[in-house]
């Protein structure tokens, strides 16, 4: 999704821009573009090309600009086409330029005043019409840029982080931030803004989050944050950068090299959790006890492939913790009227954290009633984790592909810790709960062992390179896993894929069965294999095209009327986290026989921070 990066200092800046700029490709995006001061402060050069950040560094070589004060942005599209015209920064008279991310929602109110007032309209974005409201308000009311911002701020309806920059104060950087993150990178002499501290780990490693409402003016030697119009100081954090966690190594993509790093990912978010035989609740930290000690319910809220985890969630918390659990998509929950039960726990699932119906939905429960917000995240410093009452970190390490791997994984182990616990909490004997956490100590090895069967399942994948659709199927809680694995071909491949409760087929998607349609099944030795043998007998007989991932004790024949991808047999627990991973191998593997573009698709973001 959309990225920002600015910086204010003694050198040029292009460089710090575009290199900010190429660590924020990852979150997705359609244009980009660049504006600096000149050395002199009087001029503003704009630069801005569609497509990669490639292009926009093509651009700049084209037409060489430099400047000591400058912003720089990547956009995916909301209002308007990906194109230049639409492209950020924009600007206002040439004298100020600005980029945004985020949703001005009450921008056609905004912008038919502003036309009355003689405003011309450069692009169809909702973003256009704050850089003139700014202009507006410093010329109108003679304010400095900084209360010109603060003057227009509470009329924006929406999300935004916004920087912008002006001749008329030159080294000097504004941003404000309200439901969309912006941090400041604090330098020596040089300060640096960004939509993740990622974009600067190669100027600083101290950053000042920005908190809801804040606005704040950076110039190179003075960082001032002002709330609701008071100077307020906020906490400055070292974050060190690892760029190896940037870097593909020795795999071809992201995507790839997370797959990958699923066992020593899973590991450490094991790690420091579990004893031999328990699981150390006080990993959940100190505010959790008291929280825990009301839950007698569990509600789940996230999107996507977290959303996914929550649905196996739910299963594990009926069957270990003996508990209610309802689970809900987040651009749902926060527009209903939710009824809360007394003792329920409030759960989000996030990878970044910033996801913006997942934040809203916490919002929104926190005026609700519940015991406590936990959230399960793989961002220490997101949103959602300084939002929450509590959180357990998922400690994948930066996912960079949009597709997500390590981080659905990590979720879920951290998901099997809590459902343990609130297990424990509801009776659940010490050896039981011992046979539980023998099992996790096994899963970074049986991890391993899977990605073992990489080639066979490479091979498998050229059956799918000339599909259009692709059925995939499981019962119980190998359900939302069969739908983990529709997502993760159908956002990767672009083939129609689609996920059914086994035991549904005949209710419908049955007529869709031929041999032109691959139906891939999620086939672990667990009570409800007979059952799903049946449901499979019936797509053969309908000459379906059948791919069964299979435990190798199951009973399914090698030579029987589908492609078997055998499976080590695995601890009934583990196997939704164990049996997703054939099915990122054999996504990645279609999506690199069908040419597309594996770690960024196309329309896709790998942080959604709009509604
Ligand atoms: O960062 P989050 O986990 O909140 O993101 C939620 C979804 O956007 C995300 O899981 C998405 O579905 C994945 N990129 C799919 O692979």
């Amino acid at each position: 999704m959309c990225g920002i990066v600015g910086a204010v200092a003694q050198r040029n800046v292009v460089e710090i821009l575009l290199e900010g700029l190429k660590r924020l490709e990852y979150r997705g995006y359609d244009s980009a573009g660049l504006a600096v001061l000149d050395d002199k402060g009087q001029t503003l050069n704009c630069v801005r090309a569609v497509g990669k950040v490639r292009k926009l560094v093509d651009a700049i070589e084209e037409n060489p600009t430099r400047g000591k004060t400058g912003i720089a942005h990547t956009r995916w599209a909301t209002h308007g086409v990906p194109s230049e015209r639409n492209a950020h920064p924009h600007m206002s008279n040439e004298e100020f330029a600005l980029v945004h991310n985020g949703i001005i929602e009450n921008h056609d109110a905004l912008r038919a005043q502003l036309i009355n007032e003689g405003y011309r309209f450069d692009s169809d974005t909702d973003t256009e019409v704050v850089v003139h409201l700014i202009h507006q308000a410093m010329d109108k009311e003679q304010l400095d840029l900084l209360a010109a911002v603060q003057k227009i701020v509470p009329t924006l309806h929406g999300a935004y982080g916004l920087c912008v920059i002006s001749t008329r104060d030159p080294e000097t950087l504004v941003v404000a931030r309200s439901g969309s993150p912006l941090v400041i990178g604090v330098g020596i002499g040089e300060n640096f803004v960004a939509s993740d501290p990622l974009a600067l780990g190669q100027v600083t490693d101290r950053f000042i989050y920005l908190e809801e409402g804040d606005v704040a003016e950076v110039k190179r030697k003075s960082i001032r944050i002002f709330s609701g119009g008071q100077p307020v100081e906020r906490k400055l954090t070292r974050i060190r950068s690892d760029m190896s966690e940037i870097e593909k190594g020795e795999y071809s993509h992201f995507m790839l090299k997370e797959i990958h790093e699923q066992a020593a990912v899973v590991k450490n978010t094991l790690s420091g959790r579990i004893s031999d035989s328990h699981v150390l609740e006080e990993a959940f930290g100190i505010k959790a006890k008291a929280i825990f000690d009301q839950v007698n319910n569990v509600q789940i809220v996230a999107c996507g492939t977290s959303f996914h985890a929550g649905l196996i969630t739910k299963y594990w918390l009926e069957n270990i913790a003996k508990m209610p659990c309802q689970v809900d998509i987040a651009s749902d929950y926060r527009y209903r009227n939710i009824i809360v039960r007394p003792g329920t726990l409030f759960v989000t699932i996030s990878q970044s954290g910033e996801t913006a119906d997942t934040l809203a939905a916490l919002r929104y429960a926190k005026e609700s009633g519940y015991v406590g917000t936990l959230a399960i995240c793989n961002v220490a410093t997101s949103s959602l984790v300084r939002e929450s009452d509590f959180s357990l970190l998922t400690m994948a390490g930066r996912e960079i592909g949009v597709a997500s791997t390590k981080a659905f994984t990590t979720q879920l182990c951290a998901l099997l810790l809590l459902s343990l616990v609130l297990g424990r909490r509801n009776g659940m004997d010490e050896t039981t709960e011992a046979q539980y956490v023998k099992d996790l100590h096994k899963l970074p090895e049986l991890i391993d062992k899977i990605l073992t069967l990489d080639k066979t399942i490479q091979e498998l994948s050229i059956s799918f390179a000339d599909k259009h659709h692709a059925l995939f199927l499981g019962r119980g809680i190998q359900y939302p896993v069969a739908k983990e694995g529709a997502l993760k071909l159908k956002e990767i491949s672009y083939i129609h894929a689609e996920a059914y409760p086994a035991g549904e087929l005949k209710h419908g998607p049955l007529a869709l069965v031929d041999d032109k349609m691959p139906v891939i099944a999620v086939a672990p030795n667990d009570e409800l294999l007979g059952k799903l043998k049946g449901n499979l007998a019936e797509v053969s007989a309908r000459g379906g095209k059948l791919f069964v991932i299979a435990d190798e004790s199951g009973g399914f024949d090698e030579d029987g009327d589908y492609k078997l991808i055998r499976m080590p047999p695995v601890p009934d627990v583990l196997a939704p986290i164990l049996y997703t991973i054939p099915l990122q191998l054999l996504s990645y593997h279609v999506a690199i026989l069908k040419g597309t573009d594996v770690d960024h698709p196309r329309n896709l973001a790998k942080s959604v921070t709009v509604e």
